[in-house]
């Protein structure tokens, strides 16, 4: 079995201390920075937009996941290079062309990933896997920090790696939303390679520790 990445989610950091939250992850064992930027139409949230992201870009020293939750984010996929992107995530429920928008994507030099709601089924992706970097299967409805996993994660990860598989792709799995150290394990087992962790991060009053112990629960 592959390593698992953790991934903090930037969403539950105290932005009053922006600077600092970003150095901790820096200097801790998390892989990537994982940026949600969501816009009150999609979902019924705003977190944060452009000026933001150059800031935490400037200081970040890991690979910069962006989750767009946006309506038509063709139109800013080049914005999101320009500021850093690593791997820009568009939502499959956002996207008339989803084909084309990958295409973009990766035209920009950045990986491409598609986010699936609680309510799509993996079979969606049938056409586009081969196409894609990385799959993010949002484990809660998008749009707040703080929720509860959902439990069905666990199946639709278990038919994702078997859509993966069957196809002969190479897409990543990403899983966002709840995960805490009690269901880390069972994710990876089921072949997720990413797992952003935003509140069981962020609320914990020794950040790196968590950040090290979810690591390693998830790769145990
Ligand atoms: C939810 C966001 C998540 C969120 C995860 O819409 O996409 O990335 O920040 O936060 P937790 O880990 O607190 O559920
Ligand atoms: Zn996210």
């Amino acid at each position: 079995m592959s390593k698992i990445l953790i991934a903090p989610s930037i969403l539950a950091a105290d932005f009053g201390n922006l600077q600092r939250d970003v150095e901790m992850v820096n200097q801790s064992e998390a892989d990537w920075f994982h940026i949600d930027i969501m816009d009150g139409v999609f979902v019924p949230n705003i977190s944060f937009g452009m000026p933001v992201l150059k800031s935490i870009a400037q200081h970040a020293k890991k690979t910069i996941d962006v989750h767009l939750m946006i309506v038509d984010p063709d139109r800013y996929i080049k914005t999101f290079a320009e500021l850093g992107s690593d791997i820009l995530t568009v939502h499959y429920e956002a996207c008339t062309h989803l084909h084309r928008t990958l295409q973009a994507i990766k035209a920009e030099g950045m990986k491409a990933g598609v986010a699936l709601n609680p309510h799509t089924n993996v079979n969606v992706l049938e056409d586009t896997i081969n196409d894609i970097d990385l799959v993010c299967l949002m484990s809660v409805n998008p749009g707040f920090g703080g929720q509860s996993f959902i439990e069905n994660t666990h199946n639709k990860v278990l038919q994702l790696k078997e859509l993966i598989m069957r196809k002969g792709a190479s897409a990543q799995i990403e899983i966002d939303g709840g995960v805490t150290s009690k269901n880390a394990k069972q994710l990876a087992a089921a072949g997720a390679d990413v797992l952003v962790a935003g509140s069981f991060v962020f609320k914990s009053s020794n950040q790196p520790k968590t950040i090290k112990e979810l690591r390693a629960i998830a790769n145990s």
